[in-house]
């Protein structure tokens, strides 16, 4: 999709745009946002709501041709609700409505004329930000593995929205579809099937990636990762014949010395379980177990693309996790970087055995935050299901005001996480009889207790957790990865410019 944005005033006015199709809000009670005034220069669009042919309910839609003293070709009119309330919600259904339209037309550019700035609790940034995630997501398409490409979407290719404030807003009109892109990104690695995105395939991107973009990049490989002592990561990458990568992305945006943000990513390319074989159904999804690893890359395709004046590392731990003869067994005790030995109760458990390590490799740069994103556990998706990330931090002052932007940037950018507890009682549920952690705790909380396992590696810096198995992905017939939390973690960065 290609985006523009633009005022219409009363020199250039949206009745006199020309264009295929204008799209205007109204509302349940008959009422017509001002865009939609503007072009009831004949009383045509008045008539319509009148007629009764469309109610106002949020996502309706209406689809007017020859309007009188209009120049577009259409006007769509779009349902959005109660106009002294416009939510989050129904702005949004209003939203995928007229796209779902737009997608329809045999015109090829369009016009959005929606209140922007009038959703309640949100501002004209969050509402240009979500109309170009919701037209790239509508747009998107994964067919790279398909002998017959499927054919572009018929309909709008050249978005243009309207807003008066339209200068101050180019540059977030910029950043947005930075996101949108990186978005992209992170869902094409998350959908490539699991034979062709490999370890080595995420380091091929990333290399990609600081070409494009101007990052350094340094790849460890299994010789190196021996030298590092990283027993813990590596006892889960040998069971597979795949070698692992480390990979280590800086974006130096920010001044000489100033501390890095570290994102740190699990890339387990595919998660069989290991010894502790998953059940046979749905496992093809465990090609998703790489979507932290994915939306590190994607978070740094966004930021590299915006130049984003902050430094910001990104370590992404990529293995696969395979049953073998060289694979983990349940009972093996391995040491981990950071010298604490763990007991492998549950090779299943593989995302925080391989993370462990990464985090203590962060602490050599010293870092202002360090956050970690793993499609980490399915409890996880039991108590918050595919909405909302899970968010797991210390709780004390800098950690209150670590989680305090995660979870604001996620509303920011309609990714939103939540926050659970952690503490000595759910650490104390990891006691092993014979090493100095499981890689499991006893039952009740398998995400916080995850959370907690990981909490042992990150004493030395301010840290957060966000565990992504529920929003990683979609199952189903519209099976994919959803590129989150990229927007989650841009905005994040961005606030810290
Ligand atoms: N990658 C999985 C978590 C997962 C499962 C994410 C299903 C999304 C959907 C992770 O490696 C795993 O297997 N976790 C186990 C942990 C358990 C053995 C303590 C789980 O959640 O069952
Ligand atoms: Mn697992
Ligand atoms: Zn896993």
């Amino acid at each position: 999709m290609d985006f523009s944005i633009k005022a219409f005033d009363t020199k250039n006015t949206l009745a006199a745009a020309k264009t295929g199709c204008v799209a205007v809000a109204v509302f349940e009670n008959k009422k017509l946002s001002s865009a939609a005034q503007a072009l009831d220069v004949n009383g045509d669009i008045s008539a319509a709501l009148k007629s009764g042919d469309i109610s106002g309910k949020a996502g309706t839609t209406l689809l007017l041709r020859g309007v009188a003293g209009v120049a577009a070709a259409r006007v769509l009119l779009v349902g959005m609700g109660s106009n002294d309330a416009i939510t989050e919600k129904s702005f949004g259904s209003a939203v995928s409505a007229a796209l779902k339209v737009f997608g329809t037309l045999g015109s090829q550019d369009a016009i959005i004329a929606f209140p922007m700035a009038d959703v309640k609790d949100r501002d004209i940034n969050w509402a240009v930000r979500s109309l170009v995630i919701a037209a790239n997501e509508a747009e998107f398409r994964t067919d790279s593995q398909k002998s017959k490409k499927d054919p572009l979407p018929a309909g709008v290719r050249k978005l243009t929205i309207a807003a008066a404030e339209a200068n101050q807003l180019k540059g977030v009109l910029a950043q947005s579809i930075a996101i949108a892109n990186g978005m992209n990104l992170t869902k094409e690695l998350g959908n490539l099937s699991p034979n062709v995105c490999t370890p080595t395939y995420l380091a091929d991107t990333a290399r990609q990636l600081a070409g494009e973009f101007g990052f350094q990049i340094e790849v460890l490989e299994r010789k190196q990762l021996e030298a590092l002592k990283m027993g813990s990561f590596l006892s889960v990458a040998k069971g597979s014949d795949e070698a692992p990568k480390f990979i280590v992305l800086k974006h130096n945006g920010g001044k000489k010395n100033d501390a890095p943000v570290v994102l740190v990513g699990k890339g387990i390319t595919f998660d069989t379980g290991g010894i502790s074989l998953k059940p046979g159904p749905n496992m093809d999804e465990m090609k998703y177990d790489m979507c932290g690893a994915g939306s590190v890359l994607g978070t740094f395709r966004a930021i590299g693309e915006m130049g984003l004046k902050l430094n910001v590392i990104g370590i992404v731990a990529a293995c696969e996790n395979m049953p073998s003869g060289r694979a983990s067994k349940p009972g093996d005790i391995v040491t981990a970087m950071s010298g604490t030995t763990i007991e492998i109760l549950n090779t299943d458990a593989e995302g925080r055995l391989i993370l462990c390590d990464a985090l203590t490799y962060a602490e050599r740069f010293k870092p202002a935050a360090v956050v970690d994103i793993a499609t980490l556990t399915g409890a996880c998706i039991v108590a918050l299901g595919h909405h909302t990330s899970g968010l797991f931090t210390r709780h004390d002052d800098a950690h209150d005001a670590l989680a305090e932007e995660l979870l604001d940037a996620g509303k920011q950018a309609g990714d939103v996480a939540w926050r659970f507890p952690l503490g000595e009682n759910y650490n104390e549920q990891l006691k092993s009889n014979f090493a100095d952690l499981a890689n499991i705790g006893t039952p009740g909380a398998a995400s916080i207790t995850a959370a907690c396992f990981l909490e042992n590696f990150t004493r030395k810096y301010t840290w957060a957790h966000l565990d992504i198995a529920g929003t990683a992905w979609k199952s189903g017939a519209n099976k994919g990865a959803t590129g989150r939390p990229v927007p989650l973690l841009t905005t994040f960065l961005m606030n810290r410019v």
